[in-house]
Order: C-alpha cells, then structure tokens, then sequence
C-alpha cells in the first residue's frame, strides 16, 4: 500500500462519498485488508482458539499467534511480551492493578501530569488512594507541555512509577519521553507510556525506547475495536500477578492451591477477541507497509495547514498551534463546540467536541470543551479546506445572532 489514493482502500469512504473523517484520535477507520481478515476467521473458521484439539482450531490458533507475532515485529518486541487486553485502557489499568498494587506502598510516590488521558492517570490515582502515596504532577509549560526541566522538579528520591503519555489525545504534543525514561532507569524507577496516540503514528521501538511498559488500541490504528495491547518487559511481567482469573491462563488448578500459565498467557483469561487480535495483526502490517514516518510527516502537515487556515478566521483561538502530530485543538470564542460540531456535522465534517476524556488539560486550557480536528493517513488537503470552511461557517451563523 501506497498513502497517495490510499482512501480507495477504506470501504466506508464508498459509502459515505463526502465524508470528511477528522476523528481518527478517538477511532480510525478500517481497511478493506483489515475487515476481509477478520472475515476470513469467521467465514472459514470461527472457533475457539488454545482449546480444541482438531484442526480448524488449531489453524485459529495459528493465526491469533501469528498476530502476536506481528504486533510483536511492529513494536520491536519479543513474542512473549505482547499482552492481548480489550484495548489501551484495560492495558494501563492492568499495570496499576497489578505491578501497582503489589508495588507502590505508603509514602511512595507515583508522577503523571495533567496532559494524560483519564485512562493514563486515574488507575494511579486510585493506587495511590488505596496505598496512601502521593500522585505528582509535572507542571506543564506555558504551552501546555511536559519538559525534562519541570519532570526534574517533581522527581524525588520516593519516585516509584512514572505513568506519562507519549502523544496528548488533546495538545497532539509529543512527550520527551526517552530521557524521562533514560533518568528514571539511573534510580530504578518504572515507566508505564501510554501509547495509544503515538503507536498509530510514529514508529517505536520498544527496546530502543527502554520503557517498561507501552499500553495501545488496535482501533485508532486501523484495526478493530475491542483489541488493545500491554507491552511489558519479560522479567516484569513475569514477577506480577493476574488481576483476572478462569478459563486459560490457569496451570494447576487443586482446592487449595493454584498456578498460573507465564505470560503472556496468564493475563489473558477467557475466550480471547479473536478476529480482532487477527484484524490488528493486519493492521500492523499495513503500517508498516506504508511506513509510519511517512504518515506521521504526511498527517503533520497536513494539521499544519489547517492551523494556519484557522489562525486566519477572526475569533477562532487554536491551543497547539505548534502541535507535533495530526491533532488540532481550538473553539470560535463564545460558541460552545457542540453548537458549532452541528454546523460541521451537515458538512460531513466529523469532529469531537467535549473534554475528550482529559479534563485536567481542558480545565488547564481554562475550558470545560474544545473541538478536536485529528488527521490520519487516509486525510486530503480537501479535507483541511472543508474544516476550514465549516469553521467559517459555524463561526459566521453563530455570531449572527
Ligand atoms: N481516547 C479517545 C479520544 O481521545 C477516544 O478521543
């Protein structure tokens, strides 16, 4: 696959010839390859996998597998670090429920910030709840970033986990998080990234990057909902313990006594999302097909047009115009985006409007609701100039009264 003419590729653009789809951060849309995947398993195949001892359950195993492995190649991982969960934030409430809870005890600390998702930070708000630790903030800069400097501020010698994001869901800025990681290595420190908006992206290597854990979404990568990922060390996720319990993860089962499968097949209890984890096992090979720096480059710029575009419509205020990724955040001063989503909804201009499950960064915003514009591959220039003049248009309606 090729990112020129790539939106031939997505079926649902067949369906709904104007469609301009600006919301790939809460969901991308699905390729052809992705859907015949998962078709393929049900159409020929539909069983259960690890269980059956014939061959059509063997040939489903084989390909769950399989899928594991690829998202494994993607992320540069070994095969046993790949942890199938139900998406991004089943995988970051996994490392706090269970390295977190085993880990963190009074007095400890735990750092985030404000620019996290909910899912990122409030897993560890409640660790440090039940655990009588203190969660920190790093102070964002002006602009709303984290930076090594303030990261330094809040590091102390009672640091136990850092849990930060790589690419905010709101600001589209990416976190600096090599070197958090690199000095929270020199003092033993953990680090969870999550990484739901920066995997479909920007490529990553989870060895290069070092961290402890990655947690991601199949579905705002091209691939289906219901399917995410827990990278995690081998010799971390071997040390923690389930959070869930049943069917397929357990070894010895006796009255009084039990042990489980290693990972990462401990984690992974019941009957698994099985055409999923096999639709984002072709999602990631499509990525890498096309290449991850091209669509990362490819979507920047196109976000970068269209903060210029917008910065030129009076009473449009854009909170990142320096944004590192597909991500635009702004409102028309004095109308709420829900009123203004209406006028870009007739257009066929799909964007979210509301906190965006981050209310630490809108309220940091002084806003309780911004638009968010987010670009993905399968995104044109004509989609830019149809935001552009939606938000014309919105902006002209409402200030007509
Ligand atoms: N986390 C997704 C978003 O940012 C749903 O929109």
């Amino acid at each position: 696959m090729n990112i020129t003419n790539i939106k031939k590729e997505f079926p649902v653009f067949d369906a709904h010839k104007d469609l301009c789809y600006l919301d790939s951060a809460a969901s991308s849309l699905k390729p052809r390859r992705v859907i015949e995947k998962m078709d393929y398993y049900y159409n020929n195949l539909s069983c259960n996998v690890h269980r059956g001892v014939y061959g059509l359950s063997y040939q489903a195993t084989d390909m769950y597998e399989e899928a594991r492995n690829l998202v494994a190649n993607f992320i540069g991982s070994e095969f046993e670090e790949v942890v199938f969960t139900r998406g991004a934030s089943a995988s970051l409430n996994l490392v706090a429920l269970s390295y977190g809870m085993d880990n963190i005890n009074e007095g400890d600390e735990v750092i985030t910030s404000e620019l996290e998702h909910h899912s990122s930070h409030m897993p560890w708000f409640n660790v440090c709840k039940k655990k009588h630790a203190t969660l920190k903030y790093i102070p964002l800069t002006k602009e709303g970033r984290i930076t090594v400097e303030n990261f330094m501020k809040v590091l102390t010698d009672k640091t136990k986990v850092v849990a930060l994001t790589y690419v905010s869901n709101v600001m589209g800025y990416i976190t600096p998080i090599k070197e958090i990681i690199e000095i929270c290595h020199q003092r033993g420190i953990i680090v969870s990234v999550d990484g739901a908006q920066a995997v479909p992206h920007m490529k990553i290597n989870v060895k290069e990057l070092d961290c402890d854990f990655l947690s991601f979404s199949g579905h705002k990568m091209l691939g289906p909902s219901g399917v995410g990922v827990l990278y995690g060390k081998k010799k971390l996720l071997d040390k923690m313990n389930p959070v869930e319990f049943g069917g397929d993860m357990a070894d010895v089962v006796e009255k009084d006594s039990q042990t489980y499968k290693d990972a990462p097949y401990k984690f992974e209890t019941g009957t698994p999302m099985i055409a999923e984890v096999i639709g984002l096992g072709e999602a990631c090979r499509i990525l890498d097909e096309i290449g991850l720096d091209e669509i990362g480059s490819y979507e920047n710029m196109l976000a970068k047009k269209a903060i210029e575009l917008l910065s030129q419509i009076e009473d449009v205020e854009i909170y990142n115009k320096n944004t590192d990724t597909g991500v635009i955040a702004f409102n028309i001063k004095g109308v709420h985006p829900h009123d203004a989503a209406s006028i870009y909804d007739k257009n066929h201009v799909c964007i979210r409007a509301g906190h965006h499950c981050a209310q630490l960064i809108t309220s940091f915003l002084g806003q309780i609701s911004t638009t968010r514009a987010s670009f993905y591959l399968y995104n044109t220039m004509d989609d830019v100039y149809k935001l552009v003049d939606s938000v014309k248009e919105a902006r002209d309606f409402f200030k007509s009264f």
